[in-house]
């Protein structure tokens, strides 16, 4: 291999390593940093037009949040552990919505306690329902700054508005509405479409 060569494919593999370890997060949550996971993409021109796409989830671990893109929009898929399930309904009396009552933020088939078609697995847009920031994972219990209540959840560092781990937003914040569900199925057991509903639930 030329010299010439070896450097366009150390280019390559720079680029390529980049791309993989593309993060998203805020200043202390570092041990949270969250892997851009590469999706099974259709081509530029059908993702502009919104194709779905579909991502393996498997080595998703439980508690970690991984980012994929959709529609230009970022996608969280969040692994919940037991316990983060446990302690979503201790949240409820502190929510503005907690039993999912307005149809734009979800598809019906996750109108449920845990907003998801697998308990364990929250898909969620990214994006927050006030001005369109993009909140932050934060799913440690009753960290400092969150007080004592906090059971993990999403903060969006704008304005303050929190939601918890199901996306569901609390009382006294300028967000109005629960976090946004896209449309999803599971293809299989490992693989999440993202983009269509897949039929009934
Ligand atoms: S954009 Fe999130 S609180 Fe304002």
């Amino acid at each position: 291999m030329s010299d010439s060569d070896s450097n366009t494919v150390d280019v390559k593999r720079r680029r390529m390593l980049i791309a993989a370890t593309s993060v998203v997060g805020a200043a202390g949550t570092a041990a949270f940093a969250t892997p851009l996971l590469i999706s099974w993409m259709p081509s530029a021109r059908a993702k502009a037009a919104g194709a779905p796409i579909e991502v393996n989830i498997s080595k998703i671990e439980p508690g970690q949040l991984v980012r994929v893109i959709w529609r230009g929009k970022p996608i969280w898929l969040v692994k919940r552990t037991d316990q983060m399930l446990k302690d979503l309904p201790s949240n409820d009396t502190l929510l503005v919505d907690p039993e999912s009552t307005v149809d734009t933020q979800q598809p019906e088939y996750t109108k449920n306690k845990t907003r998801s078609r697998k308990p364990e697995m929250l898909v969620l847009i990214g994006i927050c329902t006030h001005l369109g920031c993009s909140p932050t994972y934060r799913p440690e219990v009753a960290p400092a700054d969150l007080g004592a209540d906090w059971k993990g959840g999403f903060y969006c560092p704008c304005h303050g508005s929190r939601f918890d781990l199901a996306g569901r937003v609390f009382k006294n914040v300028p967000a109005p509405t629960n976090l946004v569900v896209p449309p999803h199925f599971y293809k299989t057991d490992d693989v999440l479409r993202i983009g269509e509903d897949g039929g009934a639930a």
